[in-house]
């Protein structure tokens, strides 16, 4: 406490600034914001740029081999910065510091570092920066697992009107390919009042997204996924809740009807296939056929025929023949996701995958990987095409990219929407008539506002 005290008092007296850099998912970009919390209530103040931070923190992602080669690369360019700025802090976190021989040698490839730490590390955060700042220490902390669930963590948000919960942490899935469940360690449910709690606490707030990497077995106290749903429901008033990632092994009919029946419950689920062969699903143990997955989306588009799915696939899985690449490529023709992010198979040490021996040619995946991507480009702009003439409600995020007189925002379906308006639109809902449809994104014109 005392030591929080000195800190917070260097820290101000001394005008500190602090840049996150976030890679990896939405969990990541979320612990971003608990990190910038723990920063803000010690006194640092969020800066746009590196170059006029007095801390920088790379907050890594593992997922696939280019994301460790990107972070390498990133960090070992700050050299020069930390040459002219001596004061200046360095940290790197994240999943990636999970992986001890990772660390290490990040650790001893950069000794310019001054905090190193991992995602089961990140409530201590505060402790850590008072060693290095107060006791002029290098600091490395990184612990295994952690079987506690930290409540109470600040959190610092910066993208109103959306705000990101999480439900839960970790996952047990261990899909062969997958070094998530190394880093991230084993599944923790947090408990439905605390979810709800920090809900009710985001009065103003426009949508939720909840998040785990398998919202689908959420289990708190006995409460299911659909269950806490229909509690959120129930017990809070924010008008948009999304969710993210459904496993489809998990997803039962009583989500389903969920829901089907809670008009404030986005009409988007994405549902990661990652590949069309029964064959190679079984060795990526992710728990379900082909056909499985096909009836679970009848299923869903039976009860709710507007329900926009997209999908996470990868190619190139050590022995994913021809026949079952064309298994893929059949059942993204036959689904029509909305979207879909692709990748190529990334070999992850530690995982079983990387124990595999009949690896795909390099070759092979580039060229799978162009195909599909076409594929799926051709429908997204397909299904984009179908919303030309119809009107769609529309929450405002932001300005548009493109200059200070569009703005953008999302269908309850998850599509990009812009359109003329201005900065006090952002917050709100409009009615928006589509007048085109292009590859990634809507174009329209406002009907009517209706607040
Ligand atoms: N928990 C989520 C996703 C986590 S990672 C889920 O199960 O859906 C996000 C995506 O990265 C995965 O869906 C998968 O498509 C991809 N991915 C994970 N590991 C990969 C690897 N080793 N190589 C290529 N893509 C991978
Ligand atoms: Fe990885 Fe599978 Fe867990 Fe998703 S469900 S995080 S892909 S192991
Ligand atoms: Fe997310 Fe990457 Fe970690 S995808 S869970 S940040 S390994």
């Amino acid at each position: 406490m005392e030591n929080e005290r000195h800190l917070t008092e260097y820290v101000k007296s001394n005008g500190l600034k602090y840049h996150i850099i976030t890679y990896g998912c939405q969990m990541n970009e979320h612990e971003s914001e608990k990190i910038a919390g723990i920063l803000e209530t010690l006194g640092f103040e969020a800066c746009a740029t590196k170059e006029n931070a007095d801390f920088i923190l790379f907050n890594t992602c593992c997922v696939r081999e280019n994301a460790e080669h990107k972070t390498f690369g990133n960090v070992g360019a700050l050299r020069k910065l930390k040459d002219e700025n001596k004061g200046l802090m360095i940290a790197v976190c994240g999943c990636m510091m999970q992986q001890e021989e990772v660390a290490q040698k990040l650790s001893m490839t950069f000794p310019f570092v001054d905090i190193i730490f991992g995602t089961h590390n990140i409530h201590t955060l505060a402790n850590l920066i008072g060693e290095c700042i107060l006791e002029k220490k290098r600091v490395l902390a990184i612990q295994d697992q952690d079987t506690l669930l930290h409540e109470n963590v600040p959190v610092a948000r910066h993208t109103w009107p959306l705000a990101s919960v999480n439900i839960m942490y970790g996952c047990n899935n261990f899909c062969t390919y997958c070094i998530v469940p190394y880093v991230r360690g084993r599944e923790k449910s947090r408990s439905a009042q605390e979810i709800i709690q920090e809900i009710q606490g985001l009065e103003g707030y426009q949508e939720i997204m909840l998040l785990g990497q398998n919202v689908n077995s959420y289990h708190g106290e006995g409460m299911d996924f659909a269950a806490l749903l229909e509690e959120i429901c129930a017990q809070t008033s924010v008008p948009r809740i999304r969710f993210m990632t459904s496993h489809p092994k998990d997803l039962s009919d009583a989500l389903i009807d969920v829901i089907a029946d809670q008009p404030r419950i986005c009409r988007h689920i994405h549902l990661p296939v990652q590949s069309g062969s029964t064959a190679i699903l079984t060795a990526m143990n992710r728990g379900y056929t082909r056909e499985q997955y096909l009836s679970l989306v009848n299923r869903i588009r039976e009860r709710m025929p507007d329900i926009a799915l997209t999908t996470d696939v990868i190619v190139g899985f050590p022995g994913e023949t021809d026949a079952d690449f064309e298994d893929t490529i059949s059942l993204m023709e036959k689904v029509r996701y909305d979207s879909a992010f692709t990748f190529v198979y990334s070999k992850r040490e530690g995982t079983k995958a990387a124990e595999m021996n009949n690896e795909v040619a390099e070759s092979v995946r580039k060229e799978r990987i162009m195909r599909l991507v076409a594929l799926q480009n051709a429908i997204t702009e397909e299904k984009n095409k179908e919303y030309e003439g119809k009107t769609v409600r529309v929450l405002v995020e932001g300005l548009s990219t493109r200059d200070n007189n569009h703005v953008c925002g999302r269908t309850d379906s998850s599509k990009m929407v812009n359109f003329a308006g201005n900065k006090d639109m952002i917050g709100k809902c409009y009615d928006v008539d589509i007048v085109q449809g292009k590859k990634t994104t809507l174009f329209g014109r406002m009907t009517q506002k209706q607040g």
